[in-house]
């Protein structure tokens, strides 16, 4: 049993799925990319095709494969693009790749042909990202000869947004207009393919852009994608714990940790968690940081090791080895969110979470 685990609540996840769901009044595509932002993709694929959601989405083939091998088997979109030489295992494993290359949809023809079920592919429409993708007209070139020829399904066809958190939208509202001659186009094509755009925050922000799915990431796992109100509230769905493994009183005048970057200023009771930057506590939380000890709020000291933090308990009543503290969550009234972390190791929520590292045991409550 690990001494440093992340607690999963599964519930949390779905509920936030329902929310969004509700909120938009559109199917969610469970975006579990990058090991569901770090929460664990298995167990999250799996929570969410329990709810209404139509599948879920990740960024690489090898992230397909492995939610395959784990027994999922819904939809799964890869969100990024792929080469050719990935079209056989596309096929075989039955995902959904997005294209914008002629190479790679002529191996997925080529590939969906031989197997003799059509591959279903999502085209990606560069509406001003500069990112993947095919700009509008060359898009609906593509779109037009996946159509008219064989091996290949046209199942979506989808755009992202560069900034669907920023509050004067207006690069949201351009993007969104050169992606109207496409939705324009394709509204009249049977059967028409899906059509999906909004990400989490232009979900929250930006209803028209909730098509036939929204691609729900961030909100889902209970963050914000941005410091603005909510319409609706979600719960975080990670906890990172630890038991501290010892604990003791030090003298004024003692250099902690690597480098000496602090130094007692007074006799002080330090608590060791068996928590680092290996395990995705951020190093530049080194000495800025918190961590939760008896429900309080307790000061980061010194740098931040790979698998192990001080903390200054000196003002708690006492604490023993054994006993539990949060690096993200809730302990009793207080918490410390994935916001909070970003801010202060200069990061976005997004790394914050997808840091969490695989050697922490996901325990699911
Ligand atoms: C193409 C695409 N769609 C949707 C998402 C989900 O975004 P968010 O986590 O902001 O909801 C991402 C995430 O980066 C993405 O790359």
């Amino acid at each position: 049993m690990s001494n440093a685990w992340i607690e999963i609540d599964r519930g949390a996840y779905q509920r936030n799925l329902t929310a969004l769901a509700r909120w938009t009044a559109c199917p969610v595509l469970a975006v579990v990319k990058a090991n569901a932002y770090g929460h664990g993709a298995p167990i999250l694929a799996a929570a969410a095709l329990e709810t209404e959601c139509p599948g879920v989405a990740v960024a690489r083939v090898d992230e397909g494969v492995a939610l395959r091998a784990a027994g999922i088997a819904g939809r799964i979109v890869i969100l990024g693009l792929s080469l050719p030489d990935e079209a056989e295992t596309i096929c075989d494993q039955r995902l959904e790749p997005v294209v914008a290359d002629p190479a790679l949809v002529a191996a997925l023809a080529r590939a969906g042909e031989r197997a003799g079920s059509p591959v279903p592919v999502h085209v990606k429409v560069d509406t001003g990202m500069t990112r993947a993708g095919l700009d509008p007209t060359a898009a609906l070139t593509l779109c037009r000869e996946i159509r008219a020829g064989a091996g290949l399904r046209l199942a979506g066809v989808l755009t992202h947004f560069a900034a669907a958190e920023a509050e004067d939208g207006t690069t949201m509202r351009a993007q969104w207009r050169r992606f109207e001659g496409v939705r324009v186009e394709l509204a009249q094509w049977t059967p028409r393919p899906l059509l999906h755009a909004a990400n989490s925050a232009a979900a929250l922000w930006f209803p028209p852009a909730c098509l036939d799915w929204v691609r729900g990431g961030l909100l889902t796992y209970g963050v914000a994608p941005a410091d603005r109100p909510l319409p609706f509230s979600v719960e975080p769905v990670a906890a990172v714990k630890a038991h501290l493994v010892q604990v003791r009183d030090v003298p004024a005048g003692r250099a902690v940790s690597y480098g000496g970057a602090w130094t007692t200023p007074r006799r002080s009771r330090l608590a060791l968690a068996p928590l680092g930057y290996g395990d995705g506590l951020p190093w530049n939380l080194s000495n800025r940081g918190w961590g939760l000890v008896k429900g309080c709020r307790v000061p980061i000291r010194g740098r931040v090791c790979m698998d192990q933090v001080v903390l200054d308990v000196t003002d708690l009543p006492p604490v023993h080895p054994g006993e539990e503290a949060v690096f993200l969550g809730r302990q009793g009234d207080a918490a410390i969110t994935a916001a909070e972390l970003a801010t202060l190791a200069e990061t976005i929520p997004y790394e914050i979470l997808t840091r969490l590292a695989e050697r922490l045991p996901r325990r699911v409550v």
